[in-house]
């Protein structure tokens, strides 16, 4: 299984995008990370659409799209038309996910869904068919540069025994408090696509801080 670094831009200096991001693709950054919150499903609030589409503007890289909103399902269109490569909301912000699962994919963009820390994985488990992401939040989403919950790891490895059991090649995204001491822990627990904020733009040096991080899953396999 091959390691996927996506830097959260929630933790980069905004006036500096471009330089922020030519960082990260030097060293190695596969997706960018763009967390969208409403100030009601999280208390914070962040971007929307016409800051997407200047990320869209700036990179090739795929832009993975995490919406802390209530009724993401208002957004698909927007984002479709924004260039989001993978659109990932939370079982918990809708009452419809299945429909809206694939109405994602219809729009083209790669679905996923979200778990809070408190959500079990039963919430998805009917609908492992629908995804090619699984995100399992190892912080209570709102904010950068918290702490990594620790029964993330064990929600890992039973999220990757769900996805082996069914046969799916979904991604298993972790997000929240991902840093040097704790990616190997989530990445011997299975997960293949770390999130980082504050590890990566938080450093003097992004470029270094994604290499720093993909070398730590190669040394704990
Ligand atoms: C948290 C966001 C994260 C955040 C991670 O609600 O979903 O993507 O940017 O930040 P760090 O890596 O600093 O925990
Ligand atoms: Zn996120």
């Amino acid at each position: 299984m091959s390691v996927r670094i996506a830097p959260s831009v929630l933790s980069a200096d905004l006036g500096r995008l471009r330089e922020q991001l030519d960082q990260v693709v030097e060293g190695g950054a596969d997706w960018i990370h763009v967390d969208v919150m409403d100030g009601r499903f999280v208390p914070n609030l962040t971007f929307g659409a016409p800051v997407i589409r200047a990320l869209r503007a700036l990179t090739d890289l795929p832009l993975d799209v995490h919406l802390m909103v209530v009724e993401p399902e208002r957004y698909i269109e927007e984002y479709a038309d924004a260039g989001v490569d993978l659109f990932t909301f939370h079982v918990e912000a809708t009452t419809h996910a299945q429909r809206h699962l694939a109405a994602v994919r219809e729009r083209g963009m790669r679905p996923g869904l979200a778990l809070n820390p408190s959500t079990s994985l039963a919430a998805v488990e009917e609908l492992v068919e629908d995804l090619d992401l699984l995100l399992v939040m190892s912080v209570n989403p709102g904010f950068g540069g918290q702490r990594y919950w620790p029964g993330s790891s064990r929600k890992l490895a039973r999220a990757r025994d769900l996805l082996a059991s069914r046969g799916s090649a979904a991604v298993l995204e972790v997000d929240g408090g991902i840093t040097l001491d704790t990616i190997a822990e989530a990445w011997r627990a299975g997960a293949d696509t770390f999130v980082a904020g504050t590890a990566v733009f938080g450093t003097p040096d992004p470029a270094e801080a994604v290499r720093g991080l993909r070398a730590r899953c190669a040394v704990a396999v």
